[in-house]
């Protein structure tokens, strides 16, 4: 073990012990956070969202926060609380989500995924990482500093979502109507990670997302392909021009216009990615591929958080069980996403997506593309008081400064708090890389579980003492 490796701790010695001697008793109310089934997709799950919601806002009052409140969005509610008693301190809001993804495919996991348990120094649940256990140490964090010091160091507004996972539906409306209750300084979100190899990181940028589904119709019923093969379109080969057309093997978009607004990276830029400690085979070996593949000319670091991309999620249509069953099919569907990179705008990649999708379709089928969620990129000044605030704790508590990194995924509310709260946002996140997000067997290290508590305890005293 390195230096590095030691057990992250506080540099304040009272909330060290407190947090030491609470340890047990916070992993059980952890535990408890994450058997709620809070799958915000799922509308089978909507009386568990809420559910959830609610022990969310009387943790929070558990914690010591204020005003907590279940509040309705028009989808899945948010959770707010603040408390706002150091007058003459800055104000922080700190975003996280209660929704967890889907945990299909269930037979691959070890336990079950709403009974959360330790194995390995980790907590094994959905949502273990992303994004309960964020939350989570966020309500650690307040309750350690009201317990030690009574009061906290500033001033705090919360907001839990519970739509993050279905694109923020509700949330850009839900900021602009509480514009004057969320009056603040700067935003500290809690929903990435750290750096390959668990080295802790600060993200500076995460890319946009366009998701669409193409359906494409053809004879009114499955038609026998004796009878009729070889004078009808076949939509699952249509659908199959369709998408092979979408992508060249250059690793290139080929929808006109795609790449019109992306913002190349600068020298600089480009100098600091490659700089950084990444080891191309292990991260290979830890993902399992037979080989990484991308755009020409882009490095691996780059194509995978910098450059903007076309991927395929599903595709059905036809007959699927066991045999020969001789059919054109009536039709075929596919959904697809691009995820964006500063300048692009997810609305105009949308239509120039569908617009190329509709110009080459064959003919004698109906093709049509549907919009299934639109979120817009972000890049983060690094040049602010609270991301140096945030770079100093995290250096106390786990023993290293941050790197800063552009992470690939997308978190379109960090677009939103700028644009319609025009407030910085800092993405200070905690979970390991290959955590297991979205997929069976999803787990957060305790240990980052743990130091994520000290950190944001730290970065509150930091932005406090910078005032
Ligand atoms: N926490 C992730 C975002 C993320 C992923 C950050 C990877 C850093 C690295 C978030 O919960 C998420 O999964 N977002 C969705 C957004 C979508 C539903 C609009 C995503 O990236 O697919
Ligand atoms: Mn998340
Ligand atoms: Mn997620």
């Amino acid at each position: 073990m390195s230096a590095t490796d030691r057990q992250p701790t506080s540099t304040d010695a009272a909330l060290e012990a407190h947090l030491q001697a609470t340890a047990a008793e916070r992993l059980v109310d952890y535990q408890a956070f994450l058997r709620f089934p809070s799958i915000g997709a799922l509308p089978a799950h909507d009386a568990d969202v809420r559910r959830c919601a609610t022990w969310l806002a009387s943790a929070l009052t558990s914690s010591g926060l204020e005003h907590a409140e279940v509040s309705e969005t028009g989808g899945h509610p948010v959770v707010y609380a603040d408390w706002l008693h150091a007058p003459d301190a800055p104000t922080v809001i700190v975003y996280g989500h209660y929704d967890v993804q889907p945990v299909d495919p269930l037979d691959l996991w070890t336990s079950p995924p709403f009974e959360p348990v330790v194995v390995d120094g980790r907590m094994l649940a959905r949502g273990a990482a992303d994004d309960k256990g964020q939350i989570h140490a966020h309500l650690m964090a307040a309750a350690a500093m009201f317990a030690t010091r009574g009061l906290l160091p500033l001033n705090v507004r919360y907001v839990f979502e519970g739509e993050e996972e279905s694109s923020s539906a509700h949330l850009a409306s839900w900021l602009e109507a509480n514009r004057e209750r969320l009056a603040a300084d700067a935003v500290i979100i809690s929903d990435t990670g750290f750096f390959e190899g668990d080295i802790p990181a600060l993200t500076v940028s995460l890319r946009g997302l366009m998701y669409a589904q193409i359906d494409v119709v053809g004879p009114p019923i499955d038609l026998h392909s004796g009878s009729h093969g070889g004078v009808v379109q076949n939509p699952i080969l249509a659908l199959a021009q369709i998408l092979a057309a979408l992508k060249g093997p250059d690793g290139r978009v080929r929808v006109p216009g795609f790449y019109d607004d992306v913002v190349e990276l600068s020298d600089d830029e480009r100098a600091a990615m490659a700089a950084l400690p990444f080891d191309e085979d292990a991260y290979q070996a830890a993902i399992g591929v037979l080989a990484l593949v991308g755009e020409g000319g882009y490095t691996t670091l780059e194509r995978r958080a910098a450059r903007p991309t076309l991927d395929a999620h599903g595709i059905w249509g036809g007959f699927q069980g066991d045999g020969a069953k001789t059919i054109i099919p009536a039709h075929a569907h596919a959904k697809v996403s691009s995820r964006l990179v500063v300048d692009q705008d997810p609305a105009a990649i949308f239509e120039a997506l569908r617009t190329f999708v509709l110009d080459i379709a064959p003919p004698g089928v109906a093709v049509t593309v549907t919009s299934l969620g639109l979120g817009r990129p972000s890049l983060t000044p690094t040049d602010l008081p609270v991301v140096r605030a945030a770079e100093r704790a995290l250096e106390a508590v786990f023993g290293r400064p941050p790197l800063h990194i552009r992470e690939g995924g997308s978190i379109p509310v960090t677009a939103s708090f700028e644009s319609i709260l025009g407030l910085p946002v800092v993405l200070m996140g905690f979970t390991q890389p290959h955590e297991n997000a979205h997929a069976p067997n999803e787990w957060m290290a305790l240990r980052n579980y743990e130091g994520a508590i000290r950190a944001i305890a730290a970065t509150f005293d930091e932005i406090a003492a910078d005032g």
